[in-house]
């Protein structure tokens, strides 16, 4: 078993392959932690939990028969608030007296193989083989309130989950105000935070800062991560690269309001939190009631940042995407949003569809457009009956002859909005969020229905199960335009206002767990204005996610490293756009968009139909390697040779799991006269011998990893090369 209870220290010790994670019953049945980091050995590590009382400002526990412990100072495994440990806290409940004074101490725990779900929530998944499970029942002494921390280990990845379940076993109603899924206090404070942040079109920017004493947030108020921020942080050493050096990843699969806070306290030790976002946060749980806070995922490396994202990569793909595509090769795709915005008809449709099938494309996306009033967005949002108009006739006529055409056909929705100027407006107002005497704020023209309400739901899955059940939709492009503001719910009594952000997410997952039992081919791609939502809950639903809408080769490069911290290539929707960019009127080559659209789920954003003969020939070209290099890409390790931020170069490249196959791509972000360009490889088999597909020369793995390789000399900016390797 990778989980073990010692009985002699009462310690639970949680083992994966490279790390352990030690926390033991203390006197008072306190639950204190002790390590985490790279595997120890038997060694009783209590020790490393003594912090000493250095003075009255530090309480005692009543409870614990040492004056030199003092919760204010010991490293908790879960904390709390008001019951004498003063730094963040995971866990504060209101109980039905008023008092915010919460306390948890161990009763019992159970170990088992497996991971159990959690309900109504996604997570990621185990059998039997692969992960156990440990439950640790706790409660609060005062108030009986029950609360179990849940810790599953991946046997073969050095992966931790945790959750946490509260069930209120008490006589009256009790208000859950913090709740973090995951609390992890370390001995020291050597560290650089590490986040992803960013804007629209600029989604996904590592930042890495060092901590300081105080608190350091990452965190949405949204509704959804939004795309300033990613629910992942990292605590690195500053020493950590891309190939040495810890990293502790943290990821919440979680689409809502998510903060991760990490403080340090002023004994330069380390607490940091990951869960829902407490600002903004409460939940009434009455009698008898349970609460399951959202998963977080906890990823050790010992070899730096390039491991720690492989093992997420991996468990993603495999362990937490579901259904028949999640291993599947994805559709190339073309989709005619930038081709055409709202200005389109069946026939431009069918056009750009029949050029696209004849170059190697295999899938038509009909993006924003086809429905209601919808030829600009102020109009029809909600609306979900087609456009038949618009269509040149109904859209089953449209749908078949696509399929005619060999190619699968994919359509646009954006179930949870709403436009002012439509008819579902005009039936349902009260279906929207909002605050009664507050004007409701628009975003691009629209607003955000109530996902917590039932009917809300239904109506959507109807519409959908309308237009689905008319024609042969294989893919679904799920789009969410807008962050919530004036959050309320005209279905809640206002002691339960407060639970609107917690509950629209779980609606949405509701709604997109229906939609999938109902259609389990379905191809579905997570969109929020680009990456605005790529979260790892949107990826148990919809195994590929647009990872921005900027599209432009070079932004591209920065956005890709970063969403590759935490997210796979299988997950990521990359597509060659037409240039100038829409945003950023630079032009770079067709090929370099190419090579840097192969990182993901690849497709075309164009007006196909538009691009010169030899444009055309490329798109046959990039269309044959999506296919040839699946294999390598999707299936592959990834390693970021160089990141776009630190020279004028960036490359990166896969390789297979049996290492016989590997592709390196380079992009010159910039040209520099009398500038030797130098690359060393990674994850190649030292033992083997690897033949260069273009060159015809052979190396030695040992060889391109230490020796490395020269770049030929580039002349002009944007230009990028692959090299393709294979085992001899
Ligand atoms: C935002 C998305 O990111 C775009 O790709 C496109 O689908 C538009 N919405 C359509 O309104």
């Amino acid at each position: 078993m990778s989980i073990r209870f010692l009985q002699e220290t009462k310690s639970f010790r949680l083992d994966t392959p490279k790390a352990t994670y030690l926390f033991h019953i203390h006197e008072g049945n306190y639950l204190i932690h002790d390590y985490y980091g790279a595997t120890v050995g038997e060694d009783d590590l209590r020790y490393l939990c003594a912090r000493g009382k250095r003075n009255g400002t530090y309480p005692n526990s009543p409870d614990v028969n040492n004056r030199e412990f003092s919760p204010a100072l010991a490293p908790m495994e879960y904390s709390t608030n008001g019951s004498g440990d003063f730094r963040i806290s995971a866990l504060q409940i209101r109980d039905g007296g008023g008092h915010n004074s919460t306390d948890l101490r161990y009763v019992s725990h159970k170990i088992y193989k497996g991971k159990p779900a959690i309900p109504h929530q996604p997570a990621t998944y185990a059998t039997a083989e692969e992960a156990d499970t440990l439950e640790v029942f706790c409660k609060d002494p005062a108030t009986d309130i029950e609360i179990t921390l849940f810790y599953t280990v991946f046997r073969k990845a050095d992966v931790i989950t945790r959750h946490t379940m509260v069930v209120n076993n008490t006589a009256c109603a009790v208000d859950l105000e913090r709740i973090a899924s995951t609390c992890l206090d370390f001995v020291d404070a050597d560290y650089r935070l590490l986040h992803l942040d960013g804007s629209w079109s600029r989604e996904c920017t590592v930042e890495r800062e060092a901590l300081t004493r105080c608190i350091k947030t990452v965190s949405s108020k949204r509704g959804y991560a939004g795309h300033q921020h990613n629910p992942f942080v990292a605590l690195v050493r500053s020493e950590t690269t891309e190939d040495q050096g810890e990293a502790y990843g943290i990821s919440l699969i979680y689409s809502g309001n998510f903060a991760s806070e990490t403080q340090v306290d002023a004994f330069y030790t380390t607490r940091m939190l990951m869960g829902i976002n407490p600002e903004g946060f409460g939940w009434r749980l009455d009698v008898g009631e349970t609460f399951y806070t959202p998963e977080a995922v906890m990823v050790y490396s010992n070899e730096g940042l390039g491991e720690m994202s492989r093992t997420y990569h991996k468990l993603y793909r495999h362990n937490l995407c579901r259904g028949p595509w999640k291993t599947k090769k994805r559709p190339i795709l073309i989709n005619n949003w930038e081709a055409t915005r709202f200005t389109f008809d069946g026939n431009k449709i069918y056009s750009i569809a029949e050029e696209a099938s004849k170059l190697g494309i295999e899938m038509m996306v009909m993006d924003d457009g086809w429905f209601g009033t919808r030829d600009d967005d102020k109009h029809g949002l909600g609306d979900w009956y087609v456009n038949e108009k618009k269509l040149n006739g109904p859209l089953k006529d449209l749908v078949d002859r696509i399929h005619g055409l060999g190619m699968k056909f994919g359509i646009w929705f954006e179930p949870e909005m709403v436009n002012p100027l439509s008819d579902l407006y005009e039936a349902h107002p009260d279906w929207c969020l909002k605050v009664d005497g507050r004007t409701m704020s628009t975003s691009r023209n629209q607003y955000v229905l109530d996902m917590s309400r039932e009917d809300v739901r239904d109506y959507l899955l109807d519409c959908m199960a309308k237009i689905m059940d008319s024609c042969q939709i294989d893919y679904i492009k799920w789009d969410f335009n807008r962050p919530l503001t004036e959050v309320g719910s005209a279905l809640l009594p206002a002691e339960r206002q407060k639970e609107v952000f917690h509950r629209f997410v779980l609606g949405l997952y509701d709604l997109l767990e229906r939609l999938l039992d109902r259609y389990p081919n379905l191809l579905l791609e997570g969109c929020a204005s680009g990456g605005g939502r790529y979260d790892p809950a949107m990826l148990y639903y919809s195994p590929q996610y647009w990872a921005s809408d900027e599209t432009d080769a070079m932004e591209r490069l920065p956005i890709q490293f970063g969403s590759s911290m935490c997210y796979p290539a299988s997950s990521m929707g990359a597509h060659v756009s037409r240039c100038p960019s829409h945003h950023m009127k630079r032009t770079t080559p067709f090929e370099t968009r190419g090579n840097v659209a192969l990182w993901g789920t690849f497709g075309y954003e164009l007006d196909i139909t538009k691009l010169t003969d030899e444009e055309k020939e490329l798109v046959k070209v990039q269309c044959e390697e999506y296919h040839k290099y699946f294999n390598v890409i999707h299936n592959g390790d990834l390693y970021r040779l160089i990141p776009p931020y630190t020279r004028e170069e960036a490359a990166w490249m896969f390789v297979s799991p049996d290492k016989k196959e590997a592709l390196v791509t380079v992009v010159v972000m910039m040209t520099k006269l009398h500038r030797n360009r130098y690359i060393k490889l990674r994850g190649l088999d030292p033992k083997k011998n690897y033949k260069d597909e273009e060159t015809g020369k052979i190396y030695n793995g040992k060889t391109l990893m230490n020796a490395g390789l020269i770049f030929p000399e580039y002349r002009e900016d944007f230009t990028s090369f692959k090299i393709h390797l294979t085992e001899i």
